[in-house]
This record gives C-alpha cells, sequence and structure tokens, in this order.
C-alpha cells in the first residue's frame, strides 16, 4: 500500500517528538514536516509537557503561538536542547543536508548550531546518494550587489538563480534575497560550504555539513532512524 507523502512526514515528526522530553528549550523548524512536528509537540502541550520552543521563522513562531506553545528568542536562551527540522536533500551515509528550500536556511542554520542535538525528519524521496542529486543549494545573499555575488557563485560551478514567489522577489525573515545554485552532485560539501562562505556578499548558505544528529525517514514500510558516522569517519 502506497501511503500519501504527507502522511509519511507526519509519522517522522511524530517519531522524532519522542526525542522531546520535559523542560527542553526547543528549536523548531521551518517546512511543511516540521509543521506537523509544531502540531504534535502542541498536542503534548495540552498534555501537561512544558517546554519553551525558539522558532526558525516568522510562519513557525505564528503557528507555534497559535497552537499556544509557548516561545522564546535568544535572548533569554542562548543554548537549546534540541531541534527538530526537516531537510530537502539528507546524504546517505554522512546525513549532511541541503535546506532552505522554504527560504528559512539562515535562522535555521543559527537554531541548528545553537543546539546540543539536531533531528531531521523526512519522508523517503529527500534521500540520495550525493547532495545537490535533485535540489539547487540556496544561498542567503544581501540584496546589495547581488548580481556580482551571484556572478562568484557561478565561478564556483553552479548557476545562481535569484528565488522569485509569483512576480516578486524572494526576500527572506532577514530581509535578504535567495541564490539557488545548481551544482548538480556535490563532491565534497565540506569544502563547497567553506568556499560559499568566503564569497563576499553571502550571508549563509543551505549546505549542512556535519550537523545531523539523527536523521527519521518515513517510507512506505515505515519509520526509520539514521544515525551520523562517529565523528573524524568522513
Ligand atoms: C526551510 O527553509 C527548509 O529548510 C525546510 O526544512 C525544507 O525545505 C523542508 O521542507 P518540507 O518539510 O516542506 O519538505
Amino acid at each position: 500500500m502506497t501511503v500519501n507523502r504527507d502522511e509519511l512526514k507526519r509519522a517522522a515528526a511524530l517519531r522524532a517528538i519522542e526525542e522531546v522530553e520535559d523542560g527542553m528549550v526547543l528549536g523548531l523548524g521551518t517546512g511543511s514536516t516540521a509543521a506537523h512536528v509544531v502540531e504534535g509537540l502542541a498536542a503534548r502541550v495540552k498534555e501537561g509537557l512544558r517546554i519553551v520552543g525558539i522558532p526558525s521563522s516568522e510562519r513557525t513562531a505564528a503557528q507555534a503561538r497559535r497552537l499556544g506553545i509557548q516561545i522564546a528568542t535568544f535572548a533569554e536562551y542562548q543554548k537549546l536542547d534540541l531541534t527538530i527540522d526537516g531537510a530537502d536533500e539528507v546524504e546517505l551515509g554522512t546525513l549532511h543536508l541541503i535546506k532552505g528550500l522554504g527560504g528559512a536556511l539562515l535562522r535555521e542554520k543559527i537554531v541548528a548550531a545553537a543546539s546540543k542535538r539536531l533531528v531531521i525528519v523526512v519522508d523517503q524521496e529527500k534521500l540520495v546518494e550525493r547532495l545537490g542529486e535533485h535540489t539547487p543549494v540556496p544561498v542567503e545573499v544581501t540584496q546589495f550587489g547581488w548580481q556580482a555575488t551571484a556572478a562568484a557563485l557561478a565561478t564556483l560551478g553552479s548557476m545562481p538563480e535569484r528565488r522569485y514567489i509569483g512576480e516578486q522577489p524572494f526576500v527572506t525573515d532577514e530581509g535578504h534575497l535567495i541564490l539557488d545554485c545548481r551544482f548538480g552532485p556535490i563532491a565534497d560539501p565540506a569544502v563547497l560550504e567553506a568556499r560559499i562562505a568566503m564569497t563576499v556578499g553571502t550571508i549563509e548558505s543551505g549546505l549542512f555539513v556535519g550537523r545531523s544528529s539523527m536523521v527519521v525517514v518515513a517510507s512506505d514500510s515505515g519509520v526509520e532512524v539514521l544515525f551520523p558516522p562517529p565523528r573524524g569517519a568522513v
């Protein structure tokens, strides 16, 4: 029996929520899978779970508020216990990620970097042998001089395209633009992440290298949990 993709996302979200303990400060991800996490957390809060969430986007903040999850900012907490978030591609073996098709990559990376653990929730279609197989790498850039930044990113072997929503350029929660950079399969995501970071005008890229603590994958045959190789092994 084929399970609908949204049900798979929900199944992964519910498994990830089992990692949440009373009293935790949680990073709340962005996207359709992360929205299932927020929904599931809200149900647990109604049953008495005490958590505080730091949302990675205005969209997630609005959802959390609406569902009665207490939210906070980095002014109150600089260290988070756990973040649960979605991803656009997960590299089998390494569990490196591409994120940011939803446009929240900068805040997502800040939240992930401040968290002791990052649990990623995906359906089976997000798993790839090599990052970049299907998805461009989203790069958040300043509005000023974005054309020059795009030209510099092109020299790294990509085809940058400014992201639009309808007729309008997409603008992130932090007021920046996104260049979707199609590299094709990426041989060394760590090197590429560093090269993008060194390109003047870039703020962050959607490459998340060595950040996953655990990936929950839902497929037609059930929910599976993947762990990254020990540090230094890749
Ligand atoms: C948001 O900026 C992204 O990083 C999302 O986490 C990613 O796009 C996954 O979204 P879906 O869960 O909607 O596929």
